[in-house]
């Protein structure tokens, strides 16, 4: 085993031969918007994100699924499936099965196996001091999927943070292959801060971020000044009340936003700093537009972030 459970990575890697090794995960979750067929997709590309934060390709997927089978039509999982299984065919993977019981509440996920050469295995820890901080999708998406739930967004608004959470992490994973990246991990349940300090925990080194350069989806930060917040958001910022230091003036409001739980977030690629602006560069000429480098790691208050 090359990566296992220790130091919270994005996946397991199991080596197979001297430059083969296999890649696995699985996440599943109930829905975070209301349109199946969306859902699906999303799910998918959740799943498969924890592949493409390895620095790995993802070869196969299996289904799992929690279903109202007697409340729910049947058209519903089916659309959940369709989305799903479009969203597996644009990694260029394959379905090869799945397992259904049935549930009170709907839930679905996969379980995602892919391969890495394992010289080549992205981490979530090795970041060097003077490295430069990437992120590639804007945040704000667990606010937004709770004004969903309240009826808070117009329907704009609910399309661009559904194709938020269904763009794969594909290319921005085939970029990162291109350059010397030290270190990376996609954001999720954690948010933002929280997997920013999975990347720094216990190590020697720091993290600086710059407040003003973190894409946020627009109308995030009003709403959380309006409470409309996960709770898992709000369980972020207060476990890492001890290891963040956030900017005088910066309201609580504004602290959550950059803890919120994020569904199928955007990688956070650790590079070397003369690296970063050619692979911003390669990011953007790839279609992964959001991407913008929010901060750099340091050699001061190892273990600890920075917000400024
Ligand atoms: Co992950
Ligand atoms: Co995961």
């Amino acid at each position: 085993m090359l990566v296992g459970m220790e130091t919270s990575d994005d996946a397991g890697v199991y080596q197979l031969t001297e430059d083969l090794a296999l890649v696995q995960t699985v996440d599943f979750f109930t829905p975070v918007v209301d349109d199946p067929y969306m859902f699906g997709q999303i799910a998918a590309a959740n799943a498969l994100s924890d592949v493409y934060a390895m620095g790995g390709k993802p070869l196969t997927a299996m289904n799992i699924v929690g279903f109202p089978v007697k409340k729910l039509e049947k058209r519903i999982l089916a659309e959940i499936l369709r989305g799903a299984a479009d969203k597996v065919a644009e990694a260029g993977a394959v379905l090869v099965g799945g397992h259904t019981i049935d549930d009170q509440e709907p839930k679905f996920g996969l379980a995602v196996t892919g391969i890495i050469d394992p010289k080549r295995i992205r981490r979530n820890r090795g970041a060097e001091p003077g490295d430069a901080l990437i992120l590639t999708k804007p945040i704000g998406v667990g606010i937004y999927t709770t004004a969903i739930k309240r009826d808070l967004l117009s329907p704009e608004e609910i399309q661009e943070v559904t194709s938020v959470m269904a763009a794969l992490n594909r290319a921005a994973a085939e970029v990162m292959g291109e350059f010397e990246v030290h270190a990376c991990t996609d954001v999720t349940g954690f948010g933002l801060l929280g997997h920013a300090y999975e990347m720094i925990r216990d190590t020697s080194v720091g993290l600086e971020i710059d407040y003003k350069r973190i894409p946020i989806l627009e109308r995030a930060r009003y709403l959380s000044q309006q409470g409309v917040v996960p709770g898992g958001t709000k369980s972020n910022h207060q476990w890492l009340q001890p290891c963040v230091q956030y900017p005088a003036g910066l309201i609580t409001e504004d602290q959550w936003v950059l803890c919120d739980a994020v569904t199928s977030g955007g990688l956070l690629i650790a590079v070397p700093a003369v690296q970063a602006e050619g692979l911003l560069r390669r990011l953007h000429e790839q279609g992964v537009s959001a991407a913008a480098q929010i901060g750099h790691f340091v050699a001061e208050n190892p273990g600890c972030i920075r917000v400024r």
